[in-house]
């Protein structure tokens, strides 16, 4: 009894062995679909509208997900959330009020700050901030960052890198906040020095030459 029991033990495990990779290209039967297919919402996948909503009314018996983190909430490591509306008012006085955040940038933040202004802003505005970007032409319109920069505050600055300005589109979907805080820092380097800094510099370097 107990060798048939074995014997029929063995030849049913063979059987599922062998039919079991019938096509190495199939997954076969999910024993465990849950394990098999992830519950969790996927990145881009199609979500099921008859289990998920994006519409606050069907929350209660369907799963509302709507990509937006929670309010109030803000991702570990960002810099407060920008509220100043993109409206008259924001541009000519709220942006005004909001202070660049960041310390003063190091060497290497610079050479960051550089190599995204060189990205990002250049190709219409030219390396130097002069309008003279090799898409200037094309765009049309565009204007002179450092010749407008030293009357605009850092919050101003910012502000049109986040909306936009009439031909110029927002980068801040291209720009995470810091990085934007950062290129308004790199346009203070670039703006031409003024009288007081250029007449140390000049004795600065008549000095040097004694
Ligand atoms: C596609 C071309 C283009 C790019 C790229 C671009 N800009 Fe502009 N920018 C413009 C145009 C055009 C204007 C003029 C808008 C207007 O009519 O007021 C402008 C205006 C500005 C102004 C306001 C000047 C003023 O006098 O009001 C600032 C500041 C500025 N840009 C900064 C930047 C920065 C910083 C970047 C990179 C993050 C950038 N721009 C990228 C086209 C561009």
């Amino acid at each position: 009894m107990k060798k048939i029991a074995i014997i029929s033990t063995l030849i049913l495990s063979a059987a599922i062995v062998f039919t079991s990779c019938r096509d190495k290209r199939e997954t076969g039967r999910a024993y465990m679909p849950d394990m098999a297919y992830s519950r969790a919402y996927e990145t881009y996948a199609q979500r099921d509208s008859s289990i998920f909503t994006t519409d606050p009314k069907d929350a209660g018996h369907k799963i509302f997900y709507n990509n937006l983190s929670p309010a109030g909430t803000i991702k570990r490591g960002d810099l407060f959330p920008y509220t100043v509306p993109n409206d008259s008012n924001g541009l000519i006085n709220l942006s005004n009020q909001v202070k660049n955040p960041l310390e003063p940038m190091t060497g290497k933040e610079l050479e960051e700050a550089g190599r995204l202004f060189n990205i990002n802003c250049a190709i219409c505005h030219g390396e130097k901030g002069e309008a003279n970007g090799p898409l200037a032409p094309k765009i049309g319109g565009v204007k002179s960052i450092i010749a407008a920069s030293p009357g605009f505050s850092d919050g101003r600055l910012f502000y049109v890198m986040t909306y936009g300005q009439n031909n110029m589109g927002s980068y801040a979907s291209q720009l995470t906040k810091e990085q934007r805080w950062r290129i308004v820092q790199y346009i203070r380097t670039l703006e031409p020095k003024t009288a007081a800094t250029e007449t140390t510099a000049k004795a600065d370097s008549a000095a040097a030459k004694k």
